[in-house]
């Protein structure tokens, strides 16, 4: 059974929902700030950005308004309540340029080369993205001169490790707590 079809139960939508509650809560807002976050992650308007695990949504409203009208926000998230919940406040907020995709992005669907950027904020380690999967399907969907942006929650020195050993990515710096990443190209 694959995130997506987890994403679906009553149950784990009612476990989740307390952590659900708390990333969205105000102390977060009072301790973090997501626009320095994605600046370090090198957002600029236009871009076509992948938002993996967005959660209830605490990165995805101020992304999509920093790509402008010219940008595309794809926010993944497979549990459906908060899915649902990053809707309402994309509706609310009168965004024009979010999708929410309710899905696994170990299994994206997306098309490839498609994307400019793509976000991991706060969703690895996780035991249901593995890395071993999750890289070369972000290796994937990324074009040849797109960045994988990494914000590590909670901080875990074999992340980075372990992206550089994959062989998919070479780390272009760390900014306001984010690690960037340019994806390698193997020659044909
Ligand atoms: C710790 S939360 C972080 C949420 C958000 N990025 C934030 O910082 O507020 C991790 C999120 O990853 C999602 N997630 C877990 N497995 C996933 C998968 N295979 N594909 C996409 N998202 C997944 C979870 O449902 C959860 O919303």
């Amino acid at each position: 059974m694959d995130a997506a079809e987890l994403g679906r139960s009553r149950f784990l939508n009612m476990l989740f929902k307390p952590s659900g509650m708390a990333m969205e809560s105000r102390l977060r807002h009072l301790f973090m700030n997501p626009e320095k976050m994605l600046r370090g992650a090198g957002i600029t308007p236009g871009q076509t950005v992948l938002e993996v695990g967005a959660g209830t949504g605490f990165f995805t409203i101020p992304a999509a308004k920093m790509l402008g009208d010219g940008g595309r926000l794809i926010a993944m998230e497979p549990l459906s309540d908060f899915a649902d919940r990053i809707t309402e406040k994309v509706r609310d907020e009168g965004l024009q340029n979010v999708e929410v995709l309710c899905r696994d992005a170990l299994n994206s669907e997306l098309e490839p080369a498609s994307i400019d950027l793509a976000l991991l904020f706060g969703v690895v380690p996780f035991p249901t993205l593995p890395l071993n999967r999750l890289l070369p399907e972000m290796h994937r969907v990324l074009k040849s001169d797109g960045r994988l942006a990494v914000w590590l929650f909670p901080v875990s020195a074999g992340v980075p490790t372990a992206i550089l050993r994959s062989g998919y990515f070479v780390e272009l710096g760390k900014t306001n707590g984010v690690y960037t990443y340019r994806c390698i190209v193997s020659e044909q």
